[in-house]
């Protein structure tokens, strides 16, 4: 093997070796910190040891086109190994994001993703509009949310809503366009495959389960919503799987995943990108750690290091060991290079 010429050994030393890329936008590292779990960016901020450096995007809380006060308490209950959450999409709507928010975030640290939702695909797409007039750099669809013309049944379990949802936005924007993906889609790919074929630039997966706790001696559902959405590590394993299956369209579409969903910490991560996931969110484990984006970024030079890897560009599955290629027509596609 010859030695790569002089210029681009100095390009290997300087190179940062968590760099990465997710719809065109270069992340510093890996880690996008996940909406609903970071406020509107500034909740960390004021952690002593926090640090954008460590990560490579954040994306906000979920936005409406008016305000909205969110769900009825208590919102949270804590249940084995995960979070159940009602928030009911509190938040002071995307005019009052742009103006008086957006201001205050320090846009040179990090890239800030907004999260738009909506009752019906009208709404969804008032708020892409909103937000492609302002300095967010890209718009990620919580397709989680209930269609109140269509009986509330939610656009991501429909791949022609989900798809309906994606064209109505990307026609109003030209930021990157991410789409998030609920669990509940069965399949999980005919929605990845719909929205890619709709104008997404990168799938998200997972969302929160549907879940349920009850208080057996006030004999009602603890949330004041009722149902939740369950986070945590109890959705890792629930994670790692969709985002094999979504994966397997992705490839074919060229678009890349930010995996996520109960990643608490290094091998997480590796899980996620080893699978072939671009970047990995971490939501849930930022309210007991809100320092894990450090601690994971030391974890994943420390691997490299380890293994003798430049980069992340250089982490691959064993070929097909986790299955997903045989989920999807048996076709061996190739890892793209992150
Ligand atoms: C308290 C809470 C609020 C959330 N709010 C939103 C939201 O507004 N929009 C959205 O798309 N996802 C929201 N999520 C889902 C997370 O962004 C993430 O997809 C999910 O929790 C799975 O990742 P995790 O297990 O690492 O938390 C929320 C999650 C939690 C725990």
């Amino acid at each position: 093997m010859t030695s790569p010429p002089a210029d681009n050994q100095d390009q290997a030393v300087t190179r940062n070796p968590l760099a990465t890329t997710l719809a065109g936008l270069e992340l510093a590292t890996p880690l996008v910190l996940l909406s609903g779990c970071v406020g509107f960016g500034d909740s960390l901020t004021r952690v002593a040891g926090f640090s954008h450096a460590s990560v490579g995007a954040v994306i906000l809380k979920g936005t409406t086109l008016q305000p909205s006060v969110g769900a009825a308490p208590p919102r949270l209950v804590e249940t084995p190994s995960g979070l159940l959450n009602a928030i009911g999409l509190q938040n002071p709507g995307v005019h009052a994001v742009v103006q008086r928010i957006l201001p205050r975030l320090d846009m040179s640290q990090t890239h800030y993703i907004a999260n738009v939702c909506g009752g019906t695909v009208e709404e969804y797409r008032e708020v892409s509009a909103v937000f492609d007039d302002s300095p967010i750099a890209a718009i990620e669809l919580n397709i989680s949310c209930p269609n109140i013309k269509a009986g509330g049944i939610h656009f991501g379990t429909d791949p022609a809503m989900a798809a309906a949802v994606t064209a109505a936005c990307r026609r109003v924007t030209s930021k990157p366009l991410l789409v998030k993906l609920s669990p509940s889609a069965q399949p999980i790919a005919a929605v990845a495959q719909a929205v890619t074929e709709a104008g997404a630039d990168a799938l998200c997966a997972i969302n929160t389960v549907p879940g349920l706790a009850i208080d057996v001696h006030r004999r009602r559902a603890i949330l004041g919503a009722g149902g939740g959405g369950l986070s945590g590590p109890a959705i890792r394993p629930i994670a790692l799987r969709k985002v094999s299956e979504v994966l397997g369209v992705a490839r074919r579409a060229g678009v890349p995943v930010l995996g996520q969903g109960g990643v608490s910490n290094t091998e997480d991560v590796l899980a996620m990108l080893l699978l072939g996931a671009r970047a990995v969110g971490l939501g849930t484990v930022l309210f007991d750690d809100p320092l894990a984006a450090n601690h994971i970024c030391a974890g994943l030079l420390h691997y490299l290091e380890r293994y003798g890897l430049a980069g992340l560009d250089d982490l691959r599955l064993q070929e097909d060991s986790a299955g997903t290629e045989g989920t999807h027509g048996g076709h061996k596609a190739q890892h793209p290079p992150h």
